[in-house]
């Protein structure tokens, strides 16, 4: 129940930061996309639940207990020494001889994930199956686990994909767990498992793909597997799976925006930027009409325990007319764009920006604003946005003409790849050209959506944004085997990570189900080893 209601409050939730509003997401400005990031689930306190303790009655330690991990700042050069890495960790369900359940949240600070200890989550099933422990690490750069006191171009230098594989691979040979024995439980003396949703599914594929044999199960829940720099994508199983009316007049009104921005009549497209409000945006038309993608990236909070989010808000606020909804073709453009403009105005835009005025909070083209140039710590879309503009890119555009776009078309790569040189000027000049992530180079290495490794658990849902960077992307036809599973829930994004989610979608329970029965034998199966 508890977790039910934090997931609703976080698809809600707009928290307003000064003159900046960190969007739900944790967007730091809301032309930023959101990243492929894990759902927070709370783990109970002392006193919802009593105190934590293990198998025998033993009293351990809180859930929230952190402890600090001497990692390796750069592991080409282990002469540069050490930084502290955060974990939280208990052994509530451990036996000896039981596994190591090892899980990150990713790209975000991971305060508010220490419910992926506990069995509200697949993690602490998995350890409460095979009576094993379970441990939340913090990636590199994210959070309070830093290699370097800034987000600096200097310091970025060690935040690389094959970095945070090194840093799972150093802590599990390294880590001298707070547990029975937790000196001797390294890989090769017990089995590990590692288990991550979003990004940091994909770097559990990555690792297993890098490291083979260092973890002998792993659980990939709506791994980002396969890197892409124009990542249209991100929007078609939105455009599925909305309800039609709403995507029939969202196409509209997207069509008609693109149609005139793109025009020469300048009475047009004044008249147009103030349905939104949106006038003092130009010239930067792309930024006027790529500020209407929040309303779909809203979808991304969504999940199946979530229920009523600010996603069907919108919906409701362009289908819904004096009560009586419109049928599947929708109420046509001049109604959706009034209804879109007012919802905007009056409830959308306050929420989402808060005081700040619209150049501030949804321009892109000021190279001086704080977002870019503050390099302080602990701001998980700088440090994620390093990796995309150097490894990833997953830029959310408009689909290419021919394609049904919810999006604009006005928006291509080359919008985000500026804005890298904003970030990251000492690293990609403005002068220059501009930058292009590296994808090719992390598929290559990594093996993207054609990885194939033993042991390792593929979970994807259908209404899931970054379906289509997974092996559950539209045209691929991976198998799925017993030793490769790939099993696709009903579910949005990581929706299968969470306990709640399979309490109240069968098709997610499923996923969940068959992933617990897979991981026993591979467990079973495995041997002491010199690692
Ligand atoms: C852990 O949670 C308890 C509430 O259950 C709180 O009193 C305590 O300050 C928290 N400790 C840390 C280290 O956050
Ligand atoms: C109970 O479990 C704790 C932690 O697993 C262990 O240290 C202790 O020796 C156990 N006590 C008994 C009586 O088994
Ligand atoms: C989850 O773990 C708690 C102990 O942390 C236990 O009381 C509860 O029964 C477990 N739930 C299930 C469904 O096994
Ligand atoms: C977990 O421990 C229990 C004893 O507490 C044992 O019966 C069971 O077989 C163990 N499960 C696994 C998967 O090792
Ligand atoms: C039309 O929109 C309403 C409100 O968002 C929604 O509840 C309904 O399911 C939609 N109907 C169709 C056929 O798309
Ligand atoms: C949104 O606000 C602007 C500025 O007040 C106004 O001109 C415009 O008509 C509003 N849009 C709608 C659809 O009411
Ligand atoms: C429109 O924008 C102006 C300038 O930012 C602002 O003062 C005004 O309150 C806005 N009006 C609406 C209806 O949002
Ligand atoms: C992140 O950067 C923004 C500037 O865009 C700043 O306002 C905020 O304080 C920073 N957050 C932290 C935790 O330092």
């Amino acid at each position: 129940m508890v977790l039910k209601l934090g997931l609703a409050a976080s698809a809600l939730a707009v928290f307003v930061l000064g003159a900046h509003a960190l969007t739900s997401n944790g967007r730091i400005h809301a032309n930023f996309p959101p990243r492929p990031s894990v759902p927070k689930v709370s783990a109970p306190t002392v006193e919802e639940a009593g105190p934590v303790t293990s198998r025998n009655g033993t009293v351990l330690p809180p859930y929230n207990t952190t402890y600090y991990f001497d990692q390796l700042i750069d592991h080409n050069n282990p002469s540069l020494g050490t930084f502290k890495q955060r974990y939280w960790h208990t052994y509530e369900f451990y036996e000896s001889g039981g596994p190591i359940v090892l899980f990150t949240p990713g790209e975000s600070n991971a305060d508010g994930y220490s419910g992926y200890l506990t069995n509200r989550t697949i993690n602490g099933q998995i350890a409460q199956q095979q009576n094993g422990s379970a441990i939340v690490l913090e990636h590199r750069f994210y959070g309070l686990s830093n290699p370097y006191p800034d987000l600096s171009v200097a310091s970025l230098k060690v935040h690389t994909i094959q970095q945070a594989i090194d840093d799972l691979e150093y802590f599990a040979k390294n880590v001298k767990l707070p547990q029975p024995n937790g000196d001797k439980v390294a890989p090769g003396q017990a089995p590990w498992v590692l288990v991550g949703g979003s990004y940091s599914g994909a770097l559990t594929s990555w690792t297993v793909v890098n490291k083979p044999n260092l973890f002998q199960a792993a659980y990939a829940s709506s791994a980002v597997v396969e890197s892409i720099t124009d990542y249209w994508g991100y929007f078609q199983p939105i455009l599925e799976y909305m309800p039609s009316n709403c995507s029939a007049d969202v196409q509209a009104v997207i069509a008609h925006v693109d149609s005139v921005f793109s025009s020469k009549s300048e009475a047009a497209i004044n008249e147009l930027l103030l349905v939104w409000n949106f006038t003092t945006l130009r010239p930067h038309l792309d930024d006027a009409a790529g500020a209407l993608r929040n309303n779909l990236w809203d979808w991304q909070s969504l999940s199946p325990s979530s229920g009523y989010g600010t996603f069907f808000e919108f919906c409701d606020a362009l289908e819904v007319k004096n009560g009586v909804s419109a049928g599947p073709k929708g109420w046509g453009l001049q109604h959706a764009l009034q209804a879109w403009g007012s919802f905007w105005n009056n409830t959308y835009y306050p929420e989402v920006c808060g005081d700040s005025d619209q150049v501030s909070c949804l321009g892109t083209y000021d190279p001086t604003a704080a977002y870019w140039t503050d390099t302080s710590i602990d701001n998980a879309s700088r440090s994620w946005t390093w990796i995309v503009c150097n490894e990833v890119g997953f830029f959310q555009e408009g689909a290419p003409k021919g394609h049904p776009t919810i999006v604009t078309r006005l928006v291509q790569p080359a919008y985000d790849e500026r804005q890298c040189t904003y970030w990251f000027p000492e690293a990609f000049p403005q002068n220059g050209p501009l930058p292009v992530p590296r994808v090719d180079e992390t598929n290559k290495a990594y093996d993207g959506w054609f990885v194939q490794a033993d042991r390792l658990f593929f979970a994807n849902g259908h209404r899931d944004p970054w379906r289509e960077a997974t092996k559950a992307a539209d045209g691929t036809h991976f198998p799925s085997t017993s030793q490769q599973p790939l099993a696709i829930s009903d579910g949005f994004h990581c929706s299968d990570l969470s306990t709640a989610n399979g309490k109240v979608d069968e098709t997610v329970l499923s996923v969940q189900q068959q992933a617990l029965k897979a991981i026993g034998p591979w467990l079973a199966a495995w041997k002491p080893s010199a690692h």
